[in-house]
Parts: C-alpha cells; structure tokens; sequence
C-alpha cells in the first residue's frame, strides 16, 4: 500500500515514522510519502491560505493550493488513489472504515490546518471527508497519525503475530464488540485476583467467559449512563 500525506507541517510525522510497527510495515512494502502544501503552491511568498469569505477570524486553506498539490504529485487527470479529507466536520472513523482504507493500494490523506479547508476541497478533490472524533484538533496531523495507524497494523507483516488482529477490538469474531479484558502474572497483586475461570485450564469456558465479556462491553458502550 501506498499513503500519500499531505500537510504544512511533514516533520510532525518523524516520530511516528519511527514506531515499530510502523516500520515493520514499511519493511514490508508498504511506503509513506510527504508533500508540503507549501512546496507546490501557486502564490507568492508561500502562501498557503487566505481570510474567509463572509468574515470571521482565522484564515482557511485554499482550494487552489490543495489543487496545485495534488496535481503535482499525480499529474493532471482523475488520480487513482483515494482522497481523503482529515476534518472534525468528517464521518467518524471506525474500524470499518480503517479494514476498508486498508484494503486499497493508494490512500491520500488531506490534512487542514488554520480555522478550516476551503469546502470546495471536500466537495471537487476529496472522495472523503473523515474525522476521528468529536473533538477539534488544531490539525489534520494527528488525525492522519490516528488513519494511518489503524489503516498499517492491518497490513500483512505489521504485527507481531499475524493472528493478533484477529480476536482483537470490533473484529468480526467478536461481532464488532470490544475485546475481553486481559490478565497476566502475578495472579494476586495486592490483593487484587484475576477471575478464576482464566486460571482453569477449562479452554472451552474462557472462550465462553471472553464471548460474554466482549458482548458487555459492547452493550455498554452503546448505552452509555443516563447522566452524559
Ligand atoms: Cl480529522 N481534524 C481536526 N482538525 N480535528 C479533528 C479531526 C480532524 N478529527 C477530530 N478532530
């Protein structure tokens, strides 16, 4: 798989470059490219954004800019790669939707920056608009970070067990539920036990009991307490 991350700001990414499991994916042929908006653009002086239309404070992300980059990576004509515009305003990301990213060969992240991306960004260039949570960050950076994680653990050679990912959190075996809680040594800590069904010997009731667990966490999360 090929990422193509678009940003002001590529030093942002070093360390997350660095992490192993992300250079275990790199190491098995999956490559990670910059461009700086600000490399490409049209205007003088490197000017990447503009005042908004309407007023307001801070200043947005021009259309033409982001154009002028895309069209210097991928030339003129519809780029084979999906295009994905990182903005809180975005559909949510999930699991899904990283199993979905992962299984495409070329990915393009758009990260905003200032008070917003021009719309006709999301509207002519991007083929999605993605947010990872309801929450504003003061960039597409991070959120890139988070889409690129979730998107590389899934790629073949990025984990260190190929099984890892299987029974993992909102994986098909667990039926989109949570994982079960884990447990290792000391099997009392302060006094602190860990239940006894794991320390059985019994595999066919820690599947049972991890099946439960799994499902009430999931049920949980969907009804959250009556007070928030
Ligand atoms: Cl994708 N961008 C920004 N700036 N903030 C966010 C986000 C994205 N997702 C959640 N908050």
């Amino acid at each position: 798989m090929r990422i193509d991350v678009f940003t002001l700001f590529p030093e942002w990414f070093e360390w997350f470059l660095d992490q192993r499991h992300v250079r275990n994916s790199l190491d098995a042929g999956s490559e990670v490219r910059f461009f700086n908006y600000r490399d490409s653009t049209p205007l003088t002086g490197g000017q990447v954004d503009d005042a908004p239309y309407g007023g307001g404070a801070g200043m947005v992300l021009r259309v033409d800019v982001v154009d002028a980059a895309l069209r210097a990576a991928y030339g003129e004509g519809p780029s084979s790669s999906r295009v994905v515009l990182l903005t809180p305003s975005g559909r949510q990301f999930d699991e899904a939707l990283a199993g979905e990213l992962a299984d495409e060969r070329e990915l393009t992240l758009l990260c905003g920056r200032y008070e917003g991306v021009d719309e006709r960004v999301r509207e002519h260039l991007a083929d999605d608009a993605v947010s990872v949570g309801p929450y504003v960050l003061s960039g597409g950076e991070l959120a890139s970070m988070v889409v690129m994680d979730a998107v590389m653990r899934k790629l073949a050679g990025a984990l260190g067990h190929e099984h890892s990912a299987l029974e993992e959190s909102f994986s098909e075996a667990l039926g989109g539920a949570p994982e079960y809680p884990h447990y290792t040594r000391p099997a009392t800590y302060r006094g602190w036990g860990v239940p006894e069904v794991l320390v059985s010997g019994d595999h066919e009731r820690v599947r049972q009991w991890r099946l439960a667990q799994s499902a009430a966490l999931g049920a949980a999360a969907e009804s959250p307490p009556a007070d928030r």
